[in-house]
C-alpha cells in the first residue's frame, strides 16, 4: 500500500520513496475539484486543509532534491502549526453539508479531534523550533514524517474517502 505507484511519478527506485512520501502524507488524496462549490465555514476549513497540504508539498520538495532551507522550513512549521490551531473553531458543532467530508463523529469525540489537532500544531512547532544548524535533510524528513502521521490519523476517523 505505501509503495503502490502514483501515476502523478513515473517508476523507479527514487521515485518510489517520493510515492511512499506522498501516500504517508496523504498528500495522493488530494483532489484539486473537492471543494468547488462549498461555501461559509466549510469552505473556510478546506482552505485551511490545502494550504496546510501545499505547504507539506513544499516541504516534501525541499527533501526530494536535497534542496534544505532551514530557514524557510522552519517558517513553513510555524504557519502550519497557526493552521493547526484554527481546526478546532472551524468545525463548529454540526457543520455538514453535502460538500464536506467531514464525519459526524467529529463532534461526539471532540476531545479527541482536538487532540489530533494538537498533535499537528506540536509537531508543526518542533520544526518551527528546530536549530537551523541541525536541520538537514534527514532532520526535515524525520520531521514531515511527524507531521504527516498526524494528518492520517486525523483523516481515518474523521474524514470521509468521497474518492
Ligand atoms: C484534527 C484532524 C485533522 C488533521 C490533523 C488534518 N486534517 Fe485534513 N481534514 C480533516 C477533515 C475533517 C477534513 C474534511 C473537511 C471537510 O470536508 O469539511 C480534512 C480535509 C483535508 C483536505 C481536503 C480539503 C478540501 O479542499 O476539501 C486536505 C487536502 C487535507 N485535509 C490535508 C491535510 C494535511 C496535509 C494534513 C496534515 C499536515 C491534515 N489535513 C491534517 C481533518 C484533519
Amino acid at each position: 500500500m505505501r509503495f503502490a505507484p502514483l501515476s502523478m511519478f513515473k517508476t523507479g527506485p527514487a521515485r518510489v520513496a517520493a510515492c511512499a512520501l506522498a501516500l504517508t502524507l496523504g498528500l495522493a488524496t488530494v483532489s484539486a475539484v473537492a471543494h468547488q462549490g462549498a461555501t461559509g465555514i466549510v469552505k473556510e476549513r478546506m482552505d485551511t486543509m490545502s494550504e496546510i497540504a501545499r505547504d507539506m508539498k513544499a516541504l516534501a520538495a525541499m527533501v526530494k532534491s536535497d534542496k534544505v532551507d532551514a530557514d524557510a522550513a522552519r517558517e513553513i512549521g510555524s504557519r502550519v502549526a497557526e493552521h493547526a490551531k484554527l481546526f478546532p473553531d472551524q468545525f463548529p458543532e454540526g457543520s455538514l453539508s453535502e460538500l464536506s467530508e467531514a464525519r459526524a463523529e467529529i463532534w461526539t469525540d471532540f476531545d479527541d479531534f482536538q487532540a489530533k489537532s494538537d498533535a499537528l500544531a506540536t509537531a508543526a512547532v518542533d520544526l518551527a523550533e528546530t536549530d537551523p544548524d541541525d536541520l538537514d535533510r534527514s532532520a526535515l524528513r524525520q520531521a514531515l514524517k511527524a507531521m504527516g502521521q498526524t494528518c492520517k490519523s486525523c483523516h481515518e476517523s474523521y474524514r470521509i474517502k468521497k474518492n
